[in-house]
């Protein structure tokens, strides 16, 4: 099938990469030329394990192709995804400015038959705006073509987005249009084989679907962070608390990990923004205002406990981090807890040496004003006469420290655990002051 896609960024390359592995003819189109001279020359602005491969095999077989004419992608694709980005605006609501504007463009150049899909996350409603603006356009212009517009919401991980789009729990498609419906499930048949993953339903109760999952998956989290609070001033271990309610098939034990709070582009502007759209509708979404606010404490969790081992000024301390990016196999900064500890560290006069596999760059550029943070290229090396090692991201190389080194090198075997990474009782055999969440004092 012929599909286009309407940026070229996160979601909008994973997705063209995935449709042209299954044989699609799938042509990208993005305004920023600089970013598509490289991916026609063949190299990645983002960091995604698998997708540098699959972008190199179906640019070679000529099925993936990158654009800045946007008039020949209308042309091209029968399907055309609108994958721009949606910002957080200043009132925390989704700015659509750019979904819009990709409207407002293919009202302008229509002329027959396409299904019009949105695939970035954008409040209920959004379709029929876009459907609006198309339609006005067209009108303008006096041509009279059929056309759909559907959502189908990603649910793609950072990280993980290769193996999630490949092999999804579930594709949801908003659509009430006979046509679009039928192109979209072939195209996705090769990806839910069986058609029972395929959750077709009305526009407006697929664009809430993807706000839901995101709200819900963020209210375990900082359900969990609140718990662990508690598990510390009664002497519980959340991790076995998490494991025995994990286990009834009801809660499951997915995203119940107690930590340093949840970051990244998603979860925190996703919440805000469903909260948002309950104001506009004069709903008070009250879980989802707490679980944000609850997100917000969480973030400084790790900086809170430094301050009560060593007392409120940090003068004359030197603070080792592992980890800056939100979360693992990511270079992604966005809402990440390190920067609130890093912030916080630093202004109580703290020296920090910081250490992260592939984000230390994108970091750098977003702590430029601190002064006092040195940025390592090695984990060792960042411990090296610190007076603890806080770890805010769950790398793989973080999970098992050759201790003894470690200890060698810290000045004070004290570790701040913002992932729950270690056991308890191995740091304490180990010789070390060790302080995870929720589990002990
Ligand atoms: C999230 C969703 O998981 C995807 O399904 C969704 O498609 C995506 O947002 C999106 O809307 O585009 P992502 O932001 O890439 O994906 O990251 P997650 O793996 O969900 O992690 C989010 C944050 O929650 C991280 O900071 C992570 O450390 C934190 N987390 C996760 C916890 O603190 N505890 C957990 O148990 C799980």
């Amino acid at each position: 099938m012929r599909i286009s896609i309407v940026g070229s960024g996160y979601v909008g390359l994973v997705t063209g990469a995935c449709l042209a592995e299954m044989g699609n003819d799938v042509l990208c189109v993005d305004t920023d030329a600089s970013k598509i001279r490289l991916l026609s020359a063949g190299s990645i602005p983002i960091y995604e394990p698998g997708l540098p491969e699959l972008v190199e095999r179906n640019s070679a077989a000529g099925r993936l192709r990158f654009t800045t004419d946007f008039a020949s992608s209308i042309a091209h694709g029968l399907i055309i995804f609108i994958a721009v980005g949606t910002p957080a605006a200043e009132d925390g609501s989704a700015d659509l400015q750019h979904v819009l504007a990709v409207a407002d463009k293919v009202g302008s150049l229509l002329t027959d038959y396409r299904v019009i899909v949105n695939k970035s996350t954008v409040p209920v409603g959004t379709a029929d705006r876009v459907q609006a603006q198309i339609g006005m356009r067209l009108s303008e212009r006096g041509v009279q073509t059929r056309f759909a517009v559907a959502s189908n919401p990603e649910f793609l991980k950072e990280g993980a987005a290769i193996d999630d789009f490949m092999r999804p729990d579930r594709v949801v498609i908003g659509s009430e249009d006979d046509e679009a419906i039928s192109l979209l499930r072939s195209l996705y048949a090769p990806f839910t084989r069986n058609h029972d993953r395929l959750h077709v339903m009305d526009v407006r109760s697929a664009e809430l679907t993807k706000y839901a999952a995101n709200a819900m998956l963020a209210t375990r989290i900082s359900f969990v962070n609140d718990l662990a609070r508690l598990a510390e001033k009664v002497g519980a271990d959340i991790e076995l608390v998490r494991r025995g309610i994990g286990s009834d098939r009801r809660i499951g034990t997915h995203f119940l990990y107690a930590g340093a709070g949840y970051g990244g582009s998603c979860f925190p502007k996703d919440v805000r923004a469903l909260v948002h759209t309950g104001r506009e509708y004069g709903i008070d979404l009250e879980v989802l205002t707490a679980v944000d606010r609850v997100n917000h404490r969480q973030k400084r969790i790790l900086a809170d406990k430094v301050v009560s081992r060593f007392g409120e000024q940090l003068n004359g301390r030197t603070l080792a981090i592992w980890g800056l990016a939100f979360k693992p196999e990511t270079d992604d900064m966005r809402e990440a807890p390190s920067l609130v500890v890093l912030e916080e560290l630093v202004k109580r006069g703290a020296r920090v040496q910081a250490y992260d596999p592939i984000a230390a760059t994108a970091a750098q550029r977003l702590v430029a004003h601190l002064s006092g943070v040195n940025f390592v290229s090695d984990r060792m090396r960042a411990v090296e006469g610190a007076d603890a090692l806080l770890v805010m991201t769950e790398w793989r190389e973080f999970r098992s420290p050759e201790l003894t080194a470690l200890k060698k090198l810290l000045r004070s075997p004290i570790i701040f655990d913002g992932r729950n990474l270690f056991e308890p009782s191995t740091m304490a055999a180990g010789g070390f002051e060790y302080y995870a969440v929720g589990r002990g004092d």
